[in-house]
């Protein structure tokens, strides 16, 4: 089983014991002057620990006095950065990986600047372009220094070395510019030439490159597999492929749930297909058996795997050990591009996530003690597995038929039934660990004194908010938009007010949507600040107006009529009728705690958990299940 991620290969002077690379996936984890921190050591190591043979960590800055520079990522420009850097290496190898660093530039793709504060690919003098093909040597001497065993020269995603690789960018008519392939990639390769003399020949430098920028002007399969032909004249051991970037929403790079799994590998084929050192296909992949096979069939050489290691740092130990059914899965939520401050989890899946530095263990002590968990949503199902693998004894009750709670009725709109891979990762470990579940059984007080538990957790969610006042909202033609995601209606061609435009709402609207129908969201908030949204709300309100949903902010709900809605523009005052033949509210929700409130004198230690407690996302009723029932004396 396995055979093939689980086999050796040799990328330049580096034997690497298995065909998995943790792809470079860059978090906010230095100091702001760009030093290498503990909790950054710890992820990395975690990943390593894990099994996966290269770790990779993302983007480390080149040129600090760029504009665009993304900050809080390591430093590669001084030598004072090597001691850290140095630790990091030290500690990837101590836990049994191999280490490359990613040096990084991030050109004219601005991060928190002024598009017109950066300069384009064609302002940069010869002599400037040497002096960044020097910076780019200079650290990876530091790289080297460190102890690393590798770098892997980043052209992928729109950056620096990518701008100079594609028309859409590169508008120069010198050697540099973009009129042959050659010229195009002449910046990267004189930059591999300039760091295999500053390295030495015994330096082992990869390359990562788009194969597809899913725009026009930008990198084609063609293009990408041309360039690879020169990158391994020039010097590069393996070439990792990628696609999108910036100019993509981040989701050409980094796919959200609308696309299938590994759908980049055909474009490392083409690469792999030009090329005779190894290749690594990389974009969502998941699951072992998908990996296996496209080894296998010889589409790749190693599979890059980010999210899917970042959700699951035991990937590789866990499928060589046979515990495949054990993996949590990512759900490519897009969560983990956000910021995530010490002590909370950057995964949905994984609460361990950016907390690696915490050193969390379990204690195996329940000692049989039983445990009533009212609730089967994220929090509960969380708190009963991690309960159970302690030797607790929960007994988990759901009112409903289903198990999953809000997350099921989340995995509904179009591209997120990936969402309901963590619904399966629960029912597995609910059948390895034999936990007592009890689904269409909504719990009374004497369900739970029955079980003399030691401890009640609950975790019956939340309930939607519903603007009782507001005049015709009992109407026939008001629903909730829980209600409607559970049974979707199968409708076209109808005129449909969502109000609300948080996550589900827009989600709700692009769906309807995509089913042609005309849809309008309404929210009584101003325009959002864009710079501050979650990547995920960003994401739904692209898809939203992309569906043509008319998303009208500064928009109060009024009345309902019989086929309308009536809103009132608060930055005009102006009344605005809407024609609705459907009007689905979707305003939000409040902690459901009224059981919490009706037993919490009745047994010693009862605890709200998830969004009983206060409403997130997955990510927090995962993180506050699995926290309670870690920390359960
Ligand atoms: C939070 C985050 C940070 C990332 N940072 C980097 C980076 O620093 N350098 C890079 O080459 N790719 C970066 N990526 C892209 C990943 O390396 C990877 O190519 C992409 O996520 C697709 O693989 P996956 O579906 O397995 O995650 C990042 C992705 C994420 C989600
Ligand atoms: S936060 Fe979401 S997208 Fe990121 S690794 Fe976790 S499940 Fe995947």
């Amino acid at each position: 089983m396995y055979e093939k991620i689980l086999s050796p290969i040799k990328v330049g002077n580096v034997d690497l014991k298995n065909r998995v690379i943790y792809l470079a996936m860059a978090k906010y984890l230095s100091t702001p002057d760009n030093f290498v921190t503990d909790r950054q050591i710890a992820y990395y190591a975690a990943r390593a620990k894990g099994g996966a043979g290269l770790v990779i960590p993302g983007a480390c800055i080149v040129d600090p006095l760029y504009p665009s520079t993304l900050p809080m990522q390591p430093g590669l420009y001084d030598d004072k950065f090597i001691p850290g850097l140095t630790r990091l290496v030290d500690a990837v190898h101590a836990a049994g990986a191999k280490i490359f660093l990613q040096p990084w530039h991030p050109g004219v793709t601005p991060y928190g600047c002024r598009p017109e504060d950066v300069k384009q690919v064609a302002d940069w003098t010869i002599d400037e372009i040497h002096g960044l093909q020097k910076l780019f040597a200079d650290a990876c001497v530091r790289i080297k220094k460190s102890g690393a065993d590798g770098v892997e020269f980043h052209i992928a995603h729109n950056y620096l070395p990518e701008q100079f690789a594609v028309p859409l960018f590169n508008k120069r008519t010198d050697e540099y510019g973009a009129d042959t392939v050659e010229n195009a990639m002449r910046f990267s390769t004189e930059s591999l030439q300039g760091i295999r003399a500053a390295c030495g020949d015994d330096f082992t430098i990869v390359v990562k490159i788009n194969g597809t920028d899913l725009t026009p002007g930008g990198m084609t399969p063609e293009r990408a597999a041309e360039a690879s032909a020169l990158l391994e004249k020039a010097g590069a051991s393996m070439i990792t492929v990628s696609a999108g970037g910036g100019l993509t929403d981040l989701t050409g790079m980094s796919s959200d749930g609308h696309r299938e799994e590994g759908w980049k590998v055909p474009f490392a084929k083409t690469v792999k297909d030009s090329v005779t050192i190894p290749v690594a296909a990389t974009g969502d992949i998941r699951h072992p058996e998908f990996a296996e096979r496209i080894l296998e069939e010889g589409l790749c050489d190693m599979v890059g795997i980010g999210r899917g290691l970042f959700a699951e740092p035991e990937w590789v130990n866990k499928l060589s050990a046979g515990r495949e059914d054990e993996m949590r899965t990512c759900i490519s939520c897009m969560s983990c591009f956000d910021y995530c401050p010490p002590g909370k989890s950057g995964c949905a899946v994984n609460p361990l996530a950016m907390r690696e530095s915490e050193n969390v263990s379990l204690s195996y002590d329940g000692g049989g003690r039983t445990v009533a968990v009212i609730g089967a949503g994220p929090a509960g199902l969380e708190a009963a597995v991690t309960l159970a693998e302690r030797k607790f004894k929960p007994v988990v009750f759901e009112s409903e038929v289903k198990i999953g709670g809000m997350e099921r009725i989340g995995a509904i709109p179009d591209g997120k039934s990936k969402v309901n891979w963590h619904i399966d990762y629960y029912k597995k470990q609910i059948g390895r660990l034999g936990i007592d579940l009890r689904t269409g059984t909504r719990a009374t007080l004497e369900d739970i004194q029955k079980l003399n538990p030691y401890a009640v957790l609950i975790a019956t969610g939340s309930d939607p908010i519903f603007p009782r006042s507001v005049k015709g909202i009992d109407k026939p033609n008001v629903a909730m938009i829980r209600d409607v995601l559970d049974d979707f209606p199968d409708i076209s061609g109808k005129e449909i007010v969502i109000v609300g435009a948080g996550l589900t709402g827009l989600e709700t609207a692009a769906t309807f949507a995509a089913r042609k129908n005309k849809v309008t969201v309404i929210d009584m908030l101003p325009e959002p600040n864009y710079e501050s949204l979650p990547v995920d709300h960003l994401l739904a309100i692209g898809y939203a107006k992309g569906s043509r949903v008319d998303v009208r902010m500064s928009h109060k709900l009024l009345a309902v009529e019989d086929a309308a809605v009536v809103s009132e523009n608060t930055l005009t005052n102006e009344s605005v009728n809407i024609p609705a033949d459907m009007v689905v509210i979707s305003m939000g929700a409040r902690p459901n705690d009224s059981l919490y409130e009706e037993i919490r004198d009745k047994f010693e230690r009862v605890i709200k958990i998830g969004d009983s407690s206060s409403v997130g996302k997955i990510m927090n009723a995962v993180q506050s299940g699995f926290d309670t029932a870690v920390n359960l004396e």
